[in-house]
């Protein structure tokens, strides 16, 4: 009797942007794992030689590019790596995004943020997407994911640019997904809320608050970790998501399912009063 060896799949080339840490880290981790070649682009070199050295050993296949992709330049050496290490990219993740430069009240923020934010949150998604596509269009196939946020679709006091950018982000995930789907590829979204990341640490979110409220804070009671957001990313450029595309999937442990409402410090029922009676 003859057994059948089905081959495994051949490494796919996948670009992460913001590879080494937080959500980013735990994408290229996956991919990597999964037998994908990772290419791992970070404005942090230690951090990302060391998600690098972890990848490589266990195994798996990374090489790493250093610099801001903010820059024409870093996204201009991308764009030649991948063409002469690679020929295209079969997925890229444009995950960078930061709400930092800006926190302060519309009304207060000088334009200097909003271009900085700008640059951080939407231009990038642009300049990076539109120097692999010639490459991922020629191969008639691939697949793209952006990382939006959940306040792309609330209010967030204080974020009220950073917020717009991530609205942004979602709104081309579509109509990229339109143009591109003859093209055979696909293009969706992931919008994080409370990932326990260096951008927004479980101790910073805490500020000294009792960890027990997390109950009351999020349906699934406790912070997201890279892998939660690093999974769906992995489905969505998966063959079992073949038939999705223009869409941004939450993965926020139901924020925005609750949006407003909290579980009673008591433990009993839900309160959408701002007391907590
Ligand atoms: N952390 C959250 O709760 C949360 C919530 C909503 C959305 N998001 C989004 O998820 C994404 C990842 O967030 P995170 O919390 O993992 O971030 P993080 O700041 O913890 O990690 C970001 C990674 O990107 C790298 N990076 C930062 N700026 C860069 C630049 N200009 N060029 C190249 N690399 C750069 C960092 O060195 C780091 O490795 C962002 O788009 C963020 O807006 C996060």
């Amino acid at each position: 009797m003859s057994h059948d060896v089905v081959a495994p799949p051949p490494p796919r080339t996948v670009v992460v942007t913001g590879g080494a840490l937080g959500i980013g880290g735990g994408i290229s981790r996956r991919f990597a794992r999964d037998g994908d070649h990772v290419v791992l682009v970070d404005i942090d070199a230690d951090a990302a030689a060391a998600t690098s050295a972890e990848i490589l050993a266990a195994g798996g296949r990374v090489s790493v590019l250093v610099g801001d992709i903010t820059e024409d330049d870093t996204v201009a050496r991308l764009a030649s790596h991948v063409a002469d290490e690679h020929g295209h990219a079969d997925i890229l993740v444009n995950n960078v995004g930061d709400f930092r430069p800006a926190k302060s009240f519309f009304a207060k923020s000088p334009p200097e943020q909003w271009r900085r934010l700008h640059e951080l949150n939407l231009w990038h998604v642009f300049s990076v997407t539109h120097a692999l596509l010639p490459g991922m269009i020629a191969h008639g196939a691939g697949s793209i994911v952006n990382v939006s946020t959940v306040e792309a679709f609330r209010g967030i006091p204080g974020n009220a640019v950073y917020s717009a950018y991530n609205a942004g982000v979602s709104a081309f995930t579509k109509s990229l997904a339109v143009e591109l789907g003859p093209s055979g590829i696909r293009v969706n979204a992931i919008a994080p809320d409370l990932a326990d990341t260096p951008q927004t640490t479980a101790e910073l979110m805490l500020a000294g608050r009792d960890p027990a409220l997390l109950r009351s804070w999020l349906p699934l009671g406790r912070f997201g970790r890279p892998e939660d957001f690093a999974g769906v990313v992995a489905f969505l450029t998966s063959d079992d998501a073949a038939f999705i595309t223009g869409h941004t999937i939450p993965v926020d442990g139901g924020t925005l399912a609750a949006s407003g409402w909290y579980g009673k410090a008591s433990g009993r029922g839900w309160t959408n009063m701002p007391d907590q009676a």
